[in-house]
């Protein structure tokens, strides 16, 4: 087996000597490359931001930023990265390097003040920049779209990054003002070659491995001998676990680049999930085919996260606060787990058992996650966080419901924060089928809504809090559906 080696900014770079829990952070910094920088270690401030070459949805590769203080260093074992310090260009003899025109954007436009965040910045910046399409969205004249620039530019590109010093708007400026790739830009041409494939790791020091199996049959014979391995996709909660809770383990097993778990696939009567596509994946395929789950993405984590987060991780860690549960349940999804004996689909209703326990046996993978089709026509989510981006649910409501001629044929509403498990509000659902769609229905399966699940008081909400939550998010769904509010 070759030895584990990264590619940074051109140059092969040996993984060793580093531990297999180093971050690519702390690896890339070892090495010199001190522009990515530590601010939180947990995946919330994005000063550590760096591109990966992916494959892409629209061009072969696409460049990807991610949080570099989550990650594994042995997990990019063979893929490439690129860091704000070759963003620029080598200039010649005696002259400095050419800025990369984000990082003179930034420079021209007050961006940068103490500059501990602008590396970062950069980074989710430039990835935009390459994102293929985005000029093609129609820039607000008038302002509009605040949240895009007349260059197409998403800001929710930057909603994982953090600055302390200089406010948003001139970086905003800057984001905004950034033109399009020339055609000799070498990070723009490399998006029509293929990404790095993925390679098989074994990668071993002081007693503990950074393991990536090549294939299925490989990952579900590794998890029989190794029950104790921590499986990770996007390590994006591993990795937490990790930098702030000083967790080690002897045996981590990637599953993210499994060819059979990275599959999106629409069939006549369902859709077919993979469980390691990264949510930012599955957003940009699907592209608003199910409205439940084009309303989830934007509020389950910044970019930088979905861009490394996984469906199939949200499930496998079992949070009664993941944000995925609660749409999936009222999509009336299923899971379907594979191990050495064959595979099983067990509806996500029947999935979770306990705090942060399910079905899921001890060798047994996330495959997929199955939508059943037709979908039902009237939907929403509802996070109620203390921040509207980027932040934890103190309750999440998912609603799908039939509404046929003035009747509530079916309603599936799905619940999260509320419970040691996400739970279904079987009670409300029943309050509201074969009856009218009326304001009187609705008030009364509210009253009904407010006392599902067992809330509990915490540094997030109280229990009343939570239970008054619930009754007015259907209240508000009505609202929504009937024209009275807009939003
Ligand atoms: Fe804050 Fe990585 S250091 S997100
Ligand atoms: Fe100081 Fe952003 S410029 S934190």
């Amino acid at each position: 087996m070759v030895a584990a080696r990264i590619t940074v900014n051109g140059s092969e770079t040996p993984i060793e000597p580093a531990s297999p829990h180093t971050t690519v952070l702390d690896f890339l910094r070892e090495r010199g490359l001190t522009g990515t920088k530590e601010g939180c270690a947990e995946g919330e401030c994005g000063a550590c931001s760096v591109l990966v070459a992916r494959p892409g949805v629209d061009k072969p590769t696409d460049w990807v930023a991610v949080n570099a203080c989550l990650i594994p260093a042995a997990a990019l074992d063979g893929q490439e990265v690129v860091t704000s310090e070759g963003l620029a260009t080598a200039g010649g003899p005696g002259t400095p390097p050419v800025l990369h025109p984000v990082q003179e954007e930034m420079a021209v436009r007050g961006g940068s003040q103490c500059g501990y965040c602008t590396p970062g910045f950069v980074c989710s910046m430039a990835a935009e920049y390459y994102r293929p399409g985005r000029c093609a969205h129609d820039g607000p004249a008038d302002g509009a779209d605040p949240e895009h620039g007349p260059n197409g530019f998403d800001l929710h590109a930057l909603s994982g990054n953090l600055c302390r010093c200089t406010g948003y708007r001139p970086i905003r400026d800057a984001a905004f003002a950034v033109g399009t790739p020339t055609g000799d830009d070498p990070l723009a041409q490399r998006r029509e070659q293929s990404p790095p494939a993925p390679v098989a790791t074994a990668y071993t020091r002081d007693d503990s491995a950074f393991l990536r199996p090549a294939t299925l049959d490989g990952a579900l014979r590794l998890l029989r001998e190794r029950p104790e391995a921590v499986v990770v996709a996007g390590s994006t909660d591993w990795g937490v676990e990790v930098n702030i809770r000083s967790r080690r383990a002897p045996c981590v097993i990637a599953v993210d680049r499994l060819p059979e778990l990275r599959t999106l696939h629409v069939a006549s009567d369902h859709i077919e999930i993979g469980a390691a596509l990264t949510l930012t994946e599955v957003e940009r395929r699907l592209d608003g085919r199910v409205p439940l789950l084009a309303e989830l993405f934007p509020l389950f984590a910044s970019r930088l996260i979905r861009n490394s987060a996984t469906l199939g991780g949200n499930l496998g860690t079992g949070s009664p606060i993941g944000d995925s549960p609660p749409v999936l349940l009222a999509l009336e999804a299923s899971v379907v787990l594979a191990d050495g004996d064959g595979r099983r689909e067990v509806p996500l209703s029947d999935y979770f058992t306990g705090y942060r326990q399910s079905v899921r046996r001890a060798g047994e993978l996330i495959l997929s996650v199955r939508v059943p089709l037709p979908l039902s026509p009237v939907t929403a989510f509802h996070k109620i966080a203390k921040r509207r981006f980027d932040d934890i649910s103190s309750v999440a409501v998912a609603f799908a419901l039939d509404v046929r001629d003035g009747t509530v044929r079916k309603a599936r509403i799905g619940l999260g924060g509320v419970a040691a498990t996400p739970v279904r509000a079987l009670a409300a659902e029943a309050a509201l089928e074969g009856r009218a769609w009326t304001a009187d229905t609705v008030e009364a399966a509210a009253r009904v809504l407010e006392a599902e699940g067992t809330p509990m008081d915490d540094h997030r909400a109280s229990a009343g809090y939570r239970s008054a939550v619930l009754g007015r998010s259907l209240l508000k769904l009505y609202a929504q559906h009937t024209g009275a509010v807009s939003s």
